[in-house]
């Protein structure tokens, strides 16, 4: 089992997007067992596959350990993936993980879903606190999406430094270059800047995903945009395995 996490310190950069498509990725091509895990209380990972959780089952009570994670699992709609979705109970999260003080909370039980799953994406909330924290502590791989703005470069100089201080033996850091469109100059020069990195296209066929509320693949399967996230997912999965070798 692996855990990828899809995490900034900014909002609005592509994260819950990219975690919805490579979560599809995992499950359609790769045909893993795959869960996607919302942490962020605004609860897009789930939107995204048309998935509106009642509120009396709230997300909390899986850190709080009154309920299991798979009594609150979602089937998906696509074969292989689950989802658990997010609710406003996430507000407190950070909070109630500072309270209980187990630093691994997050980390074991994702372990626990190993039985059931062999990957699982987080899609994070923009923050630097506990729970990201957390959420780097059992990540295996970190996703950062930035679009080729200077404020989201700064973002990741944030998120290298916040983890070369305070994590001993932190996951590696992919980060991908999201929303990029190759007119704008701005775009061109980051794109030369780190010719490395993955990238996904600016596309409006990305936006309808919140309107369709399905991820990519199941309605744009051979958009160019589809064809970046099943590239990106194929280099985790290298990463991934020479990382377990
Ligand atoms: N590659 C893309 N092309 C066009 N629009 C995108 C792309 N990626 C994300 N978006 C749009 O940008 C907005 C923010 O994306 P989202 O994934 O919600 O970011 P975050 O989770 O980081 O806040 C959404 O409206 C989404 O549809
Ligand atoms: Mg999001």
């Amino acid at each position: 089992m692996a855990v990828i996490a899809v995490y900034s310190v900014k909002g609005g950069v592509g994260k819950t997007t990219v975690a919805a498509n490579l979560a599809w990725c995992s499950a359609a091509i790769s045909k893993r067992q795959t869960l996607l895990w919302d942490l962020d209380a605004a609860g897009g990972a789930g939107f995204l596959f048309g998935i509106d959780p009642p509120k009396r089952k709230p997300a909390l009570s899986v850190f709080s350990q009154t309920k299991s994670a798979a009594e609150l699992v979602w089937a998906s709609g696509v074969e292989n993936l689950d989802i658990l979705p997010a609710d406003e109970s996430l507000r407190s999260l950070d909070s109630l993980l500072v309270s209980i003080g187990k630093r691994k909370r997050l980390a074991k039980l994702a372990e626990a879903l190993s039985r059931e799953y062999d990957r699982i994406v987080l899609d994070c909330p923009p923050v630097l606190n506990e729970l990201s924290a957390q959420a780097i502590r059992a990540s295996d791989i970190i996703i950062v999406p930035l679009p080729p703005s200077p404020l989201a470069f700064r973002a990741l100089d944030t998120i290298v430094s916040d983890l070369q201080s305070n994590f001993k033996n932190h996951p590696p850091i992919l980060p991908v270059l999201s929303m990029v469109d190759m007119r704008r100059t701005l775009h061109r020069e980051a794109r030369e800047a780190a010719p490395d990195w993955p990238v996904i296209p600016m596309a409006s066929v990305v936006e309808q995903m919140a309107a369709r509320r399905e991820p990519l693949g199941c309605y744009a399967p051979n958009s160019p945009a589809n064809q970046a996230f099943t590239r990106l997912w194929a280099a985790i999965e290298k990463k991934l395995i020479s990382r377990k070798a």
